[in-house]
């Protein structure tokens, strides 16, 4: 197979520290393992806005679409930058990438690991069956609430010309200064996150050897968009008869999610409800620092931690990489299935091993986890299981 070309956006914050471990984890696998990558690394985010005026240098964009078979960031926005139209500084590369590059699909797995305590009561008590927590919640990622900042980043990644606004004079019974977001969902956007909820399903469901249930999260009962988002599931379920569905209401979901984690698998949602379950539900896998996240389109992808770029803890080296690292492990499974590459899939087999395996022999981990070790520590750790099981296996 020859060299996957990977561009890298470790971007603001604690982004290029996970990076830096991630980045361990590939040379690992280059090493020692049957993948190789020609990487690109580009300066990009807030800080890099601050210091340059710029979000990105010209031309990364045309990159990131035309030159590379994986991206991966690290963690975009910085306190105080932002653009001059108070849009976030750095929106062009995450936001941009996701609008201009039809990543439809933004795939957060929520795996409770053994060794780690889920952070339900604020505690880390360890009341529950680790095998509970095994869900993949799939936010739609290119329209809803977050349409109109997709389509200005998207615009301005490519340098092309402004969409003409959305005039409404006035909201009848509101005075005074008011400020709006419109929130379109479309048939076509739903109907193909729907259909890779459901493809998803599919695959899970061999994998695990255990049917997988598809559920449907929305607010039908009160937004138009939502009604739309409902019937098209209701189509695309009734054309695949074979997999189990439910359907919830975003409220009555949160709790739902947090009270019977088991009843869940794979889960579609619009995309704001998207980005709001899967911080929630990051609590139920030990935090945010071990949440990963894909951006999948037809023809691009993209892999980052679900993390901001947490400046309290910037350059401190004690933020947790597992989130990092377990989207290059997507990243493997994902290149694997969409170029038939059974070495890719393998790798990505060997990293979810040596993940799991760390945790669960009490390997090191980060504070937010109840450990001491470095985020640099742990990278290493986990690098260093990947060459062992590569090794073994050659030999
Ligand atoms: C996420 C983040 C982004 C989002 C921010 C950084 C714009 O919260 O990836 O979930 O809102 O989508
Ligand atoms: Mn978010």
């Amino acid at each position: 197979m020859a060299a996957y070309r990977l561009t890298l956006l470790p971007g603001d914050g604690t982004g290029p520290e996970v990076i830096e471990e991630a980045k361990k984890v590939i040379s690992a696998f280059e090493e020692f393992g049957p993948i190789s990558f020609e990487t690109t690394e580009i300066p990009c985010g807030g800080q890099h806005y601050l210091e340059t005026g710029e979000e990105w240098p010209l031309g990364s964009f045309e990159h990131c679409r035309d030159n590379s078979d994986a991206i991966v960031v690290g963690a975009v926005g910085w306190p105080g930058a932002s653009l001059p139209n108070g849009d976030v500084a750095g929106g062009q590369v995450l936001l941009g990438l996701r609008s201009a590059l039809d990543l439809y699909a933004n795939v957060r797995p929520v795996k409770l690991y053994q060794g780690v305590n889920h952070k339900v009561h604020g505690s880390f008590s360890d009341v529950w069956d680790h095998s509970l927590v095994d869900m993949v919640l799939i936010r739609e990622n290119t329209e809803g609430l977050y349409h109109s900042l997709l389509r200005r980043s998207a615009m301005s990644a490519q340098g092309g010309e402004k969409d003409s606004p959305i005039v409404i004079e006035k909201f009848p019974g509101l005075e005074g200064e008011v400020e709006w977001d419109a929130r379109p969902i479309s048939r076509m956007g739903s109907e193909r996150v729907i259909r890779f909820a459901f493809e998803l399903a599919k695959r899970r469901s061999t994998r695990q050897k255990s049917p997988q249930k598809v559920t449907c999260v929305d607010k039908s009962n009160v937004t138009r968009g939502c009604r739309l988002f409902r019937k098209v599931f209701r189509e695309v379920s009734a054309e695949n008869p074979e997999i189990e569905t439910n359907e919830a209401y975003i409220d009555a979901f949160s709790m739902w999610l947090v009270r019977n984690p088991e009843d869940l698998d794979v889960v579609v949602l619009p995309n704001m409800f998207g980005d709001i379950a899967t911080d929630l539900a990051s609590v139920l896998q030990g935090g945010m620092g071990m949440a990963a996240s894909a951006n999948i389109g037809d023809n691009h992808m993209l892999f980052e931690p679900v993390h901001g770029s947490s400046p309290k803890y910037a350059g401190k080296n004690m933020v947790n990489p597992i989130a990092a690292i377990s989207s290059i492990q997507l990243m493997f499974e994902t290149l694997g299935a969409r170029h038939d590459d059974d070495d890719a899939i393998l790798c990505a087999e060997v990293l979810e091993g040596a993940i799991s395996s760390h945790l669960s022999s009490n390997g090191q981990v980060t504070y937010d986890l109840g450990g001491k070790a470095s985020t640099s520590d742990v990278g290493e750790a986990i690098a260093t299981r990947c060459v062992e099981a590569l090794s073994s296996m050659s030999s």
